[in-house]
């Protein structure tokens, strides 16, 4: 493919268009405010200036790149594209307007992708007269540093349309995994326990902030943990994906926001880039050290791991991706120190069936019910490899 559209020149937009353009492609960059327009062309020059002086790349490079891009508000430009990939306000009805709007600009072979993170692919489809060349592409931010794109076709979308996705994805460098098109995808679902259980054994009084990211770093090798972050995503975004997913999904308890975290957004606390979040970054020393006790970090670090293999193990259950995608997913676009399913296995299945148990005859709660698929496998003495 030659030329690529990208509607939306925001955070998401111009980091795709980054991707997109030193593959070697030319690349429409609209959006429809020109201030956006220019802080994305100065955002991307000041970038490869930094790349340069880090010696990953010369001033050549940096022209070939930037030249690439054409930054424009006038629509018209995208008309070319042999594929355009949206990534505006996330709202249905005027992602809508623009798809019905841009059907009507480009060739008939064109491919029409989203970037969103939470509204149906599906029902994005819907909006055009050929739904079959609608496509989701999910990226992670930042687009140019993270691996991973989930690639979603919509049950409207014709075979061909997901192939050539996902070879122009992967031509640029990026490991791709397939999702069927439910709520958070792969890695927005799976990872709902890492937060969610972390925030219930705080609110539970089991441990502070402190030592549960301790515990998730030092047993469970894990880069962050779940408080930092929760502090460097925003509260405002992940507690927005929780809500999203917990709706989405009819309300499964096992995906229930807590009181402590919207609490944290009404007050603004949304985290690092406000100053505080469930640490306060104005004091000197904003994580108080954690618990020594042994015992504790293992009994936290294990229920999170158990969780999250739970919900990992539900997501292959429901065909939403393949075992492979679903380890691929959570340590190329999270870094997860493990794929969960091969952790399981490593675990053992029957161990981990009577964990998940253990905690469902503690509370009683449909949150904590062990995937069928797990049970089945315990009593079979099965492996996910
Ligand atoms: P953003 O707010 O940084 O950028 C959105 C851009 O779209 C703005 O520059 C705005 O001027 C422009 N825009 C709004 N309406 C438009 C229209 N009708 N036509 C053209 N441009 C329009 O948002 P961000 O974070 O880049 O998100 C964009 C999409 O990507 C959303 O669907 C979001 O769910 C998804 N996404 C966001 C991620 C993130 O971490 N920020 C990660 C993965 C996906």
């Amino acid at each position: 493919m030659e030329q690529i559209g990208i509607i939306g020149a925001g955070t998401m937009g111009r980091g795709i268009a980054q991707v997109a353009s030193t593959a070697g492609h030319k690349v429409i960059l609209f959006d429809l405010h020109e201030s956006v327009i220019q802080d994305a062309q100065q955002s991307h020059t000041k970038i490869l200036d930094r790349l340069i002086e880090k010696g990953r790349i010369d001033e050549n490079e940096k022209n070939r790149i930037l030249g690439n891009i054409e930054y424009t508000a006038n629509f018209n430009l995208l008309s070319d594209s042999e594929i355009v990939i949206e990534a505006i306000v996330e709202n249905l009805d005027i992602k809508h307007k623009v798809f019905k709007q841009l059907e009507s600009q480009v060739s008939e072979s064109c491919i029409i992708a989203s970037n969103t993170s939470s509204l149906s692919i599906t029902s994005l489809a819907a909006s055009l007269d050929n739904p079959g060349r609608f496509i989701g592409i999910h990226f992670f931010n930042p687009a140019p540093l993270m691996k991973l794109v989930e690639i979603i076709p919509a049950i409207q979308t014709s075979i061909g349309v997901t192939d050539k996705a996902t070879n122009l994805i992967q031509s640029w460098n990026k490991t791709t995994v397939q999702a069927k098109d439910t709520p958070g995808f792969i890695v927005n679902k799976v990872a709902r326990p890492f937060y969610s259980e972390a925030i219930r054994i705080y609110e539970e009084g089991i441990a502070d902030f402190s030592t549960i990211d301790d515990a998730m770093k030092s047993m469970a090798g894990f880069r962050m943990g779940p408080f930092q972050l929760m502090d460097f995503i925003g509260h405002d975004v992940n507690y927005t994906v929780t809500e999203t997913v917990w709706e989405a999904f009819y309300y499964d308890p096992r995906y229930k926001p807590s009181f402590t975290q919207k609490r944290l957004k009404e007050a603004g606390f949304l985290g690092r880039k406000s100053g505080r979040g469930f640490y306060d970054y104005n004091q000197e020393n904003p994580v108080p050290p954690p618990s020594e006790d042994e015992n504790l970090k293992k009994y936290i670090a294990n229920r999170i791991i158990m969780m999250l293999i739970n919900e990992a193990a539900d997501t292959l259950h429901s065909r939403i991706a393949s075992k492979e995608d679903i380890d691929l997913a959570m340590t190329k676009g999270v870094n997860y120190p493990n794929g969960l399913l091969a952790w399981a296995d490593e675990i053992g299945i029957q161990v981990c069936v009577e964990s998940i148990d253990a905690l469902y005859n503690d509370y009683h709660e449909d949150r904590y019910r062990c995937s069928p698929v797990l049970r089945m496998m315990a009593k079979q003495d099965q492996k996910f490899f």
